[in-house]
């Protein structure tokens, strides 16, 4: 975070919220720059709770309390005492019940995000609302034929979103490769597997949750602090030759992740649900807020760093611009990979994944314009603040924004007019991206996440099919949504 020249200010005067914003991000600079990160802990990972015979059942509390976060003592939320929350281990087919009991100060609710699960009753509803003290039972059932990937949960209450997840409260869910039977995805040999949750958070000197002015509210709270699994800078040991496979979550509000490990193999399995028919080879890997990566590190001897690089998200006309375009064109250093002793042996190659799905060749049977963008009034940020909007309004629970024919394939052209990237999400039914800024995509790519860039848009093709009922699509930059950009679709 730059401090703001004067003619930024005056800029931004323009838009009549130049005198809070100044004082609030010079007092949060002040304020959290006693807390510094801590470095070489050997990585930790949260508790797995693994499904047996068909059925995970878990509870999850979420509460505040005093937990260890980079180094120090601090006072955020969590899942069962933890940040993140215990990592969900299921199988396709498999149901999971989950007992969340609120034990917050605000209301909260569960959310599965990328499972394709039924959006209604106690399933995947991001309508119910569990008041402080009391408890609701989730019970999701995932269908056989439920993609394997990795998946997270979060509180989506709208309204109290930014501030939960931002406090400490996620957890992983990953969906095992079925393996074996034939025409199923099958099982990668590796090494080891690692289950890396990246979050971020500002704790001021006595180790609380900072909260964020409205100039941060406006571009998405971004932390001082990046974590991996509630820890800052940890590091990772392996031998050299192994394949270790990465599941990694961006669990941020508002940052992206543009990670990079110079001097390591990397290859991407796939991204969210979308996996690819053969591993990628890259070089860096970007995580909107949201997005996870299903990654495999092939360890070379030596040190390496894992860096979230900054990523241009566009700002307010001229004025301030996202954190993670950042100072330092090095970025921050999410971890570190010791890579030493004898090399081990070469595994088996990553067996073929199956063609992902293609609706190009689809009959369509709708198409939609759903634009984003930002404006003066509109709802939200509390009386003439900036207002975050789809097809010009902003969201309201008992509105059906988007009526859709149960089995339906629809295309939808995202639009975005403002200034800043907006990381589009839809639940129960993941996207394939067919387009961006109008230029078809050449294989087919799977998200339920995708970025809908400043002034530009992206295309993408649904298939409503398996579940109906009511959900929401919106803004995974967790202030947008809090503040009106999400919209309600019901199939039917
Ligand atoms: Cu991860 Cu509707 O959210
Ligand atoms: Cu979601
Ligand atoms: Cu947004």
């Amino acid at each position: 975070m730059q401090p703001i020249s004067r003619r930024r200010a005056l800029q931004l005067g323009g838009l009549g919220v130049a005198s809070t914003l100044v004082g609030g991000l010079g007092l949060a600079r002040s304020v959290t720059s006693a807390f510094e990160p801590a470095t070489g802990v050997a990585l930790a990972e949260p508790t797995a709770l693994r499904s047996a015979g068909g059925e995970l059942a878990v509870r999850l509390e979420a509460a505040q309390g005093r937990v260890r976060v980079a180094g120090r003592q601090a006072t955020v939320l969590g899942y069962n005492g933890g940040l993140p929350g215990p990592t969900l281990h299921l199988q396709p087919g498999d149901r999971l019940r989950v007992q969340l009991v609120n034990q917050l100060s605000t209301p909260t609710n569960l959310h599965a995000h990328g499972l394709h699960v039924s959006p209604e009753a106690n399933g995947d509803n991001v309508f119910v609302t569990v008041e402080p003290g009391s408890a609701f039972d989730y019970d999701y059932q995932l269908p056989a034929d439920h993609p394997p990937g990795v998946y997270w949960y979060h509180p989506h209450h709208h309204g109290n979103v930014a501030e939960q997840v931002f406090g400490g409260l996620y957890g992983a869910i990953i969906v095992g490769d079925p393996g074996g039977a034939s025409g199923a995805v099958s099982a990668v040999p590796v090494t080891r597997e690692r289950v890396m949750v990246i979050s971020d958070i500002t704790l001021d000197g006595a180790g609380r949750v900072q909260t964020p002015g409205p100039m941060a509210v406006m571009m998405g709270r971004e932390g001082d602090l990046v974590l991996l699994n509630g820890q800052s800078r940890p590091v990772l040991n392996a031998q050299p030759g192994q394949r270790e496979r990465w599941r990694i979550v961006n669990a941020c509000s508002a940052r992206y992740l543009r990670l990079r490990m110079d001097g390591q193999d990397l290859q991407l399995l796939g991204i969210d649900s979308g996996r690819f028919p053969a591993p990628r080879g890259v070089e860096e890997v970007v995580l909107t807020p949201g997005n996870r990566a299903d990654l495999l590190v092939t360890t070379r001897q030596g040190s390496s760093q894992l860096r979230a690089l900054p990523y241009d998200r566009g700002g307010m006309m001229g004025g301030a611009s996202s954190p993670t375009t950042g100072t330092s064109t090095d970025g921050v250093v999410v971890a570190s990979l010791a890579v030493d002793g004898g090399a081990v042996p070469a595994l088996a190659p990553v067996p073929a994944q199956p063609q992902p799905r293609d609706l190009r060749s689809a009959a369509l049977t709708g198409q939609r314009q759903l634009t984003f963008a930002m404006g003066m009034g509109g709802g939200g940020m509390g009386g003439g603040g900036m207002g975050f909007t789809i097809d010009g309004k902003a969201f309201d629970p008992n509105r059906i924004d988007t009526a859709v024919a149960a089995g339906a394939v629809e295309e939808w052209t995202l639009t975005n007019t403002s200034p800043m990237d907006h990381p589009v999400h839809l639940h129960v039914w993941p996207m394939q991206i067919v387009a961006q800024n109008g230029q078809p995509l050449p294989a087919p790519t799977w998200q339920d996440v995708v970025n809908v860039p400043s002034r530009g848009s992206v295309t993408v093709r649904v298939a409503f099919d398996t579940f109906t009922g009511r959900t929401v699509y919106h803004c995974h930059i967790l202030d947008h949504e809090d503040n009106g950009m999400m919209g309600v679709i019901d199939a039917r």
